[in-house]
């Protein structure tokens, strides 16, 4: 593995390189692996997609949680690419309990890699990978070449609450909520909707750091050599959720790609109407689960 992929996973699941290898029997117990689930259902819910060959795109899917919950719950045709075997493998095991094994691809690829190619999706998914592809400009310059002329943008992230100088590792990309938005729909595509994800965010968070204490002290009998990286570890996942609590609102984003006129080659703004942009707040989101 190319040292730059182990730094990004690494830095997705906060933890040290060293430890990379015990990350699957440390979140055995955990399906989901940060992404705001309940939230990134409604939301595809509400863009009322009508065709079942409806195509998405799952970047750092990790074990498949959210793949293949769209798969089950909408039929739509899934890829996810994540570079983690084990992860990989619980995904494809997980597909075939929900019996969507034949809508779900799973692939093991570096997603810096696999974005540098474009696709055509119907939907692309970037659930709590951070700043992988740096500021959310840069984000959204690489989504948008992973769909269609009016396809959607799932990110599943977050904004400083107020104080913009936030000097923590892998929080450069946050910034206050209006220089996000303005970022995210800095090439004319449409805020489709904002939902906030903090209620989630503080829950699975707090069930994140009980599985880890409790896993993390297991694996500390079999590799006592480990004992100060998975004390460091979890005492940084500790001070990790207590800086989110205090500084970053989380947030699910879809933005709608700007369409493409066939005629003329020029993009024109999607127009409003049957998807006319809603912002939800955590009360709304939860009511249209
Ligand atoms: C915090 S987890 C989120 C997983 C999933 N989106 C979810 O919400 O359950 C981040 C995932 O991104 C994957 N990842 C990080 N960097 C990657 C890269 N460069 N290429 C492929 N996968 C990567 C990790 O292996 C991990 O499974």
């Amino acid at each position: 593995m190319r040292a730059k992929t182990k730094k990004s996973i690494s830095d997705s699941l906060e933890t040290k390189p060293s430890l990379l290898s015990h990350m699957p029997f440390l979140l055995q117990d955990l399906w989901a692996l940060g992404g705001s689930l309940p939230h990134i259902i409604s939301a595809v819910s509400a863009l009322k997609i009508a065709s079942p060959k409806t195509r998405v795109l799952d970047l750092g899917c990790g074990k498949g949680a959210v793949a293949i919950q769209i798969a089950s719950k909408f039929g739509f045709y899934i890829t996810g690419i994540d570079t983690m075997k084990p992860f990989l493998r619980d995904a494809q095991l997980k597909a075939a309990e929900y019996g969507v094994s034949h809508l779900c691809e799973f692939v093991r690829q570096d997603i810096l890699e696999y974005v540098s190619r474009k696709h055509d999706f119907d939907m692309v998914i970037l659930a709590s990978l951070g700043g992988i592809f740096g500021s959310f400009r840069n984000t959204v310059t690489k989504l948008r070449r992973q769909v269609k002329s009016g396809g959607y943008m799932m990110i599943d992230d977050g904004y400083v609450k107020q104080d913009p100088l936030l000097l923590r590792k892998g929080y450069n990309h946050y910034k206050i909520h209006e220089e996000t938005l303005e970022e995210l729909t800095a090439f004319g595509d449409y805020l489709v909707t904002e939902i906030n994800t903090r209620d989630f965010s503080e829950k699975i968070n707090a069930e994140y750091l009980k599985v880890i204490e409790k896993r993390g002290k297991e694996l500390m009998k079999s590799y006592p050599e480990l004992q100060s990286d998975l004390s460091d570890y979890i005492r940084t996942q500790v001070e990790e959720y207590a800086f989110i609590n205090e500084y970053i609102e989380g947030a699910l984003w879809v933005l709608q790609k700007k369409r493409r006129d066939p005629a003329t080659n020029i993009q024109k703004p999607v127009s409003r109407g049957a998807d006319e942009g809603r912002r939800q707040d955590a009360e709304g989101s939860r009511s249209a689960e």
